[in-house]
């Protein structure tokens, strides 16, 4: 063993405590987390992330409203024996692998949202003295190996933190990184700023929604310091982590959606149908539909205004 430090990532922490309230009225009893793109809801695509990448325990920090998603991994009875007694077993094949066993998941709830560093600050015991992995399931990854994946090899040998990042253009919307070392497919880092305006971002490249950290950042979260938007910023967190242990970017390949936005959502339901096998030629001729009526109103409303 090259490193006698080295421990490897066995824990994800999946942040869902989060009102949704972008997606109001779909979210009023749904959380937003429940919401499908085609056949999944975004927290089966995060957990089936976190399992390719060799995660065995998962940890919700969640709202006490939000049970349904605890739910979704446990037996459904009488859709299985209704299921069964038709002998639908293609149907009952999709959902076996949602039927995890006691302590797969664990929860805890996370009372009041004071921000994104104190959801998972909140995770702290539960986590305990490991690295652990952190997935944002609104950032959905469509790649022939997923992002989580790609970066646990990364870590393999680099070791230490890590975060998934990727050129943006709108800053204030992102954790920025300014980059230390440029090493093409990861980078080291030596600052980061939560949500900086254009004028104060260090560069453009933005931390997405996939971490891997050293459990030492509790240390920086349990001082419950106030940062951008007055909430508890992760961000904020990690760069003190940035001083006393290494820390590197991670530039994964595939798409990165965003289904926290309503038009991020759309965009990845298209996106997500058309690397589908099952659903490409169903979306592409969809699209082609769609494309072929915008086409149409646009030359109709030329012709009216001419
Ligand atoms: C969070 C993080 C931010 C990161 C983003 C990725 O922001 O605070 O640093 O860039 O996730 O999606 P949020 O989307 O919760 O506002």
């Amino acid at each position: 063993m090259s490193n006698p430090d080295f421990k490897p990532v066995k824990k994800a922490v999946l942040p869902v405590a989060g009102l949704g309230t972008r997606f109001l009225p779909a979210t009023k009893v749904i959380p937003k987390e429940m919401l499908p793109l085609v056949d999944k809801p975004l927290i089966e695509h995060a957990y089936n992330e976190a399992i390719e990448a060799g995660i065995e325990q998962i940890i919700f920090v969640n709202s006490p409203h939000k049970p349904s998603l605890e739910k979704h991994f446990e037996e459904q009875k009488h859709l299985e024996s209704d299921l069964s007694e038709k002998g639908k077993t293609e149907l009952l094949e999709r959902i076996h692998h949602t039927n995890l066993k006691p302590g797969d998941v664990q929860t805890v709830i996370q009372e009041k949202a004071l921000g994104f560093g104190h959801a998972v600050w909140c995770a702290h015991e539960l986590v305990g003295n490991e690295p652990f992995a952190i997935i944002l399931p609104d950032d959905v990854f469509l790649a022939e190996k997923s992002c989580l994946a790609q970066m646990m090899e990364a870590y393999n040998s680099l070791g230490g933190n890590m975060v998934a990042v990727t050129e943006i253009e709108d800053t204030g919307r992102y954790g920025i990184i300014d980059i230390e070392n440029d090493m093409g497919k990861t980078v080291s880092i030596r600052n980061m700023i939560e949500k900086p305006s254009p004028e104060d971002a260090p560069s453009n490249t933005a931390i997405m929604g996939r971490y891997i950290l050293q459990p030492e950042v509790f240390d920086h979260l349990s001082t419950f310091e106030k940062g951008a938007g007055g909430e508890i910023q992760l961000t904020d967190a990690m760069l003190k982590l940035i001083e006393t242990q290494p820390f590197h970017g991670f530039r994964y390949e595939g798409e990165r959606h965003d289904c926290g936005t309503r038009a991020g959502f759309v965009e990845a339901t298209l996106a997500y149908a058309l690397h589908n096998p099952e659903f490409r030629q169903g979306a592409i001729e969809v699209i082609e539909k769609y494309h072929k009526q915008i086409n149409g109103e646009t030359s109709v409303k030329h012709a009216a205004s001419a």
